[in-house]
């Protein structure tokens, strides 16, 4: 008998979770400096010392995350070779889309005993938050790392990476000690935190460039003999697909989803091998695929604001203020026959929250001596996927 599925065979991915997001590969490949001086950075942990903080950037896809996910499975498996080092307890935090709040709470969660009942989610403040953390870390000893990864997305990492290193020069802890690892995906969050904040937080500074083609055949390379059959993917298709890569940003996670979209294009089609004409294909549907999705997944007011900021890219006028965005965003909530919301808050309520989840740019200004202090934005995405998808999205309404 024959059903729908019966044809399938896997004929080209020997293992697909190997290109998959979640993956983390047992090797590095092509960042022996980055790690170098992350391992120095660290080697203090080894004796007992407070450990350095670390501040790793980069643009994304650049292996930031793989790096420091890296290091931190080393320093654990180190540690646990040699006696004289102190206990070590490692906290690895994503924090796009998270408040300060939720952040502090989430650390304090991992660090309660087991069967305590969790932080509560409402009633208490950030600063109760902070309070139990400290008891908490005391109450455990040791050094504990904490790894904040994307932390250019939170909206008061100032407050975080100012309390966090000073917690035992400030007294508010003495039997334990705390190390910061910040991760961002964009310089300019550098230079807007304290000058304070900077100090401290950049004792090490680990900057991550963009891959070149060779680099990133390296990468491909050890992905496609993991993932494929034997012989099914051609060199030339890696070539092209580290070549895409290379051009548009050095991005390594760019060039895995080329390459896993290709082989996906070259099964479909029942072909033998991947070819670099699959991983053209791929190209378009990588770059497109992820951006709209998440422009849907945004409220109707979200896709306004979006639609404006491009709209005002193409005429030259970003980074743009909320004041200017706003009106922008009236007339398009107008075109659409919506009501707009009337409040220049709610408008900058949105621009904050599309900050958060990476859709936006954010420049900080200072208005001379007057001291006041204003937000630029504008659009960190190709503005052409955001009004073609806003143009699917409404021809698919009507
Ligand atoms: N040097 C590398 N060696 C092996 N895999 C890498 C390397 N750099 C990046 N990758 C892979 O590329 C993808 C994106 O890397 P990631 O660390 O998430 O980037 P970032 O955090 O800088 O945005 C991940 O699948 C990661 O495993
Ligand atoms: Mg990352």
């Amino acid at each position: 008998m024959s059903g729908p599925f019966s044809d399938i065979t896997e004929t080209i991915f020997a293992d697909k979770s190997v290109l998959q997001e979640s993956y983390q590969p047992d090797e590095i490949l092509e960042r022996d400096e980055e790690i170098d001086a992350f391992s120095h950075a660290l080697q203090d942990v080894l004796f007992g010392y407070e450990p350095e903080n670390i501040f790793l950037y980069g643009k994304a896809g650049l292996g930031k995350t793989a790096v420091a996910r890296y290091m931190m499975d080393e320093l654990r498996a180190e540690v646990t070779v040699r006696d004289e080092t102190d206990d070590l307890h490692i906290h690895e935090i994503n924090c796009n889309g998270k408040t300060l709040f939720m952040v502090v709470r989430h650390l304090v969660n991992e660090l309660l005993p087991e069967g305590a009942s969790p932080f509560p989610k409402r009633g208490l403040g950030t600063g109760d938050a902070f309070d139990e953390l400290y008891r908490q870390l005391d109450r455990i000893g040791g050094t504990h790392l904490m790894v904040f990864d994307e932390i250019d997305h939170l909206d008061d990492a100032d407050t975080l990476l100012y309390e966090l290193p000073r917690a035992r020069s400030n007294d508010y802890i003495t039997d334990s000690m705390v190390g910061i690892i910040g991760i961002s995906n964009n310089y300019t969050f550098r230079q807007e935190l304290s000058a304070k904040v900077k100090d401290t937080l950049m004792e090490t500074e680990i900057s991550f460039s963009p891959y070149d083609a060779g680099e990133l055949r390296t990468i491909l390379r050890y992905r496609a003999e993991r993932a494929f059959v034997d012989d099914v993917c051609d060199k030339s298709a890696i070539a092209k697909a580290a070549a895409l890569s290379a051009q548009d940003m050095g991005n390594a996670r760019q060039a895995i989803d080329l390459l896993r979209v290709g082989a996906e294009v070259a099964e479909r089609e029942q072909a033998d091998t991947i070819t670099d004409t699959h991983i053209e294909a791929a190209r378009t549907r990588v770059q497109r695929g992820r951006l709209q999705n998440k422009i849907r997944d945004q409220t109707e007011h979200a896709q306004y604001i979006l639609e404006t900021l491009a709209k005002l890219h193409e005429r030259g006028e970003v980074p743009a203020r909320s004041k200017t965005i706003q009106e922008g965003y009236e007339r398009v909530a107008d075109s659409y026959g919506s009501t707009p919301l009337t409040t220049l808050k709610s408008v900058q309520d949105h621009l904050s929250d599309l900050h958060m989840l990476g859709f936006l740019l954010k420049h900080e200004r200072n208005q001379g001596r007057s001291g006041g202090q204003y937000y630029e934005y504008e659009l960190d995405l190709d503005p052409m996927i955001v009004l073609e998808t806003r143009e699917e999205i409404v021809q698919a309404s009507e």
